[in-house]
């Protein structure tokens, strides 16, 4: 099968095109690199350097031809979507019509949307949050996801775009920028094993629900395969407070150092935990690692990494 995966120098994609070339797939990587890293991109994958609202896309449909788009290139944090919320519908809502309109016109079978489920469904009266809750996002992050998912449905009514929009929670593991603003797992482990600093916003007794990195590219892998046409929530159910994980950290890193605590921040959810029973009903997809593993095989993999 051609995939082409847009966002595929970056954390969570670049392991899905792994995934894909380890499977015989022919792969293409698009990736502006203004967060992802070169070195993560598969050497076995053809590579464009381009940001997904080029021109230059239209040609690399025209030449690749792909039957799979799976779409995670983004502006990918909450905090950048409320100072800048232009720029984030602008590569979250834009970017991404263009990307499914270029699929529909060069006859690609299905799309794969990185979605959110964390930043969707704002503070649900009833957690975890399955499907059906209403969608009230509190940050422009998350009004752009469910507006690019309303177009990907739109395109499905309209040209026949096959897509499936996950929902993820909250995903760790390596190879996530720890230098960022989102990803608290990767920013806590690096700073406690540089023996620096973190700062956990608001008291830490907000609720997150963490899913590994493995568990979010095999249900990739599963929508492929199935070609299910829809929205599904990735997470575990669990939700973990903060304040848990800096401590579960601090114990693998074998560091007694304090988190500094700062005020909280615009657009933030206070509690969220995703319902994926979906998932495992349409994609057989339930998540197999627990937190203490994969908190582990994280700590492990960032400790093997300069600072
Ligand atoms: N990490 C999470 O917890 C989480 C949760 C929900 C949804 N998501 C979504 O998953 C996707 C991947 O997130 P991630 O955590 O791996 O982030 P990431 O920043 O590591 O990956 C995003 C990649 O997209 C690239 N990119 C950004 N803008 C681009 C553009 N305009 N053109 C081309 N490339 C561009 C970046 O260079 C980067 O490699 C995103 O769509 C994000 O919104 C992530």
């Amino acid at each position: 099968m051609r995939v082409l995966i847009t966002g595929g120098a970056g954390f969570i994609a670049s392991q899905i095109a792994d995934a894909h070339v380890a499977r015989g797939d022919d792969v293409v990587v698009i990736d502006s690199l203004i967060t992802g890293r070169r070195e993560f991109v598969p050497a076995r994958a053809r590579f464009y350097q381009t940001d997904i609202r080029d021109l230059s896309m239209r040609e690399i449909f025209e030449r690749e031809r792909p039957q799979l788009v799976n779409h995670h290139a983004a502006q990918a944090s909450v905090s950048a979507s409320v100072r800048d919320p232009v720029f984030d519908a602008d590569v979250n809502v834009l970017g991404t019509i263009r990307l499914a309109a270029l699929a529909v016109e060069f006859g690609a079978e299905y799309f794969v949307f990185a979605s959110t489920g964390g930043a969707l469904y704002g503070e649900p009266d009833r957690l975890p949050a399955d499907e059906s809750t209403p969608i009230l996002p509190l940050s422009p992050y998350g009004c752009a996801k469910s507006v690019a998912e309303a177009y990907l449905a739109l395109f499905g009514r309209t040209n026949g775009l096959r897509a499936c929009c996950l929902r993820y929670a909250n995903v760790y593991g390596p190879r996530q920028d720890p230098h960022g603003e989102a990803g608290v797992v990767a920013i806590f482990v690096r700073a406690l094993l540089d023996r620096k600093p973190a700062t956990i916003f608001g008291d830490g007794e907000q609720t997150r629900d963490f899913v590994f990195v493995d568990d979010v590219v095999r249900a990739n892998l599963l929508a492929a395969d199935r070609r299910i046409e829809g929205a599904l929530n990735v997470g575990t159910g669990q939700g973990t407070s903060v304040n848990a994980v800096y401590q579960i950290l601090a114990r693998l890193t074998r560091s007694d150092a304090a988190p500094a605590y700062g005020p909280p921040r615009a657009g933030d959810v206070r509690h969220i935990t995703l319902a994926a029973a979906a998932a495992q009903r349409h994609l057989g997809w339930t998540p197999a690692t627990s937190l203490d593993i994969g908190l582990a095989a994280t700590a492990a993999w960032f400790a093997e990494q300069p600072g």
